[in-house]
């Protein structure tokens, strides 16, 4: 596998100061190029990171761990003889910050930790919409351009999705999670700073995403794919599951509201587009049902508006 030598690391505090046409090059090489990035000096305090993740490792051994083994139970996974492709080794829970929060109806959270969630979203809400601005900068769209698209009537939808991929006894027939694009826009990921899993498919490689201290890691969903009509692309990521370790993820997805209108931004189109233009919600209609196929399919349905009311979504997945 190749490694990630040059996986894209970004100091955002480097914006401030003489580095930043050479940050800005580095967000958009990263956006055009892998889809994915590491952000360091971020602004997110160190202490508010630490005691998230202390807090999620105690929700999940008080709250979760449990029902994950019944699940293993149910589900027959316990001895995984055979390669198992309809299931992931995950242990997830969401809450929804925007447009309206959730976070007092998630039942076995205590009020420190829902204080502390609350916190570090509304922090991680800022630096979603920082980094709109700076991809509208390197697009050459006017301030705000996206911020609005994504608004609707409604505003955004924020929602962050907490996962835990217990340790497995047989990594090579399991995913921790299937391969897949994201659907949304710009997704916020905390993960683990010593147990690794993520992985993003490069130039036909799986590629680990590595695990780097109080880092947080963008990635671009469909949305900014059809937006930027394809300049910026969402990229094929999974997590594999590990023999040792118990690792945490905090994925956090700003995305459109549900009646937000998306389309190719006209000054990114040339004499046509091969990208389609639609209702968010509709969009999001469509994923649940597909989420691990590839994202091309979708995108043509959603060029028929009336190919989209034919398609029976399978699985009502909450996803963001
Ligand atoms: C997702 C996702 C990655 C991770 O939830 O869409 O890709 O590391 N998560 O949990
Ligand atoms: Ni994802």
């Amino acid at each position: 596998m190749e490694q990630n030598i040059k996986f894209p690391v970004v100091d955002l505090s480097q914006l401030n100061g003489e580095e930043r046409d050479q940050t800005m090059a580095l967000i958009n090489e990263a956006c055009e190029n892998w889809g994915f990035f590491e952000l360091v000096n971020h602004g997110l305090p160190h202490d508010l990171m630490d005691k998230v993740e202390k807090m999620t490792k105690e929700h999940y051994k008080k709250s979760m761990e449990q029902k994950f083994n019944d699940m293993l139970k149910s589900k027959g996974l316990e001895k995984l003889d055979t390669e198992v492709e309809d299931v992931d080794w995950e242990s997830t829970f969401y809450l929804r910050h925007l447009p309206q929060s959730n976070l007092n109806d998630i039942p076995d959270m205590s009020d420190e930790y829902r204080t502390t969630m609350k916190d570090f979203a509304k922090r991680l809400e800022n630096l979603a919409e920082d980094l709109l601005d700076l991809l509208c900068e390197n697009l050459g769209l006017e301030k705000g351009y996206l911020k609005k698209v994504f608004h609707g009537t409604k505003g955004p939808t924020f929602g962050t999705k907490v996962s835990n991929y217990p340790s497995c006894p047989k990594p090579e027939m399991i995913k921790g999670l299937r391969a897949h694009t994201d659907a949304g826009g710009l997704i916020l990921l905390f993960q683990d700073d010593k147990v690794s899993g993520l992985q993003l498919l490069k130039d036909d490689d799986w590629v680990d995403v590595p695990p780097l201290n109080y880092s947080i890691v963008i990635n671009l969903g469909d949305q900014l794919e059809v937006i930027t009509n394809g300049r910026y692309k969402s990229v094929m990521h999974r997590v594999v599951t590990q023999k040792e370790g118990n690792r945490m993820s905090i994925a956090s997805f700003y995305n459109p509201g549900s009646d937000a209108e998306i389309s190719p931004a006209s000054s990114l189109v040339g004499k046509e587009t091969e990208y389609p233009s639609f209702v968010f919600d509709d969009y999001m209609k469509l994923y649940a049902g597909v989420k691990f196929q590839p994202k091309e399919p979708r995108f043509e349905a959603m060029k028929n508006a009336s190919a989209v009311t034919g398609l029976n979504p399978t699985a009502a997945v909450e996803t963001f």
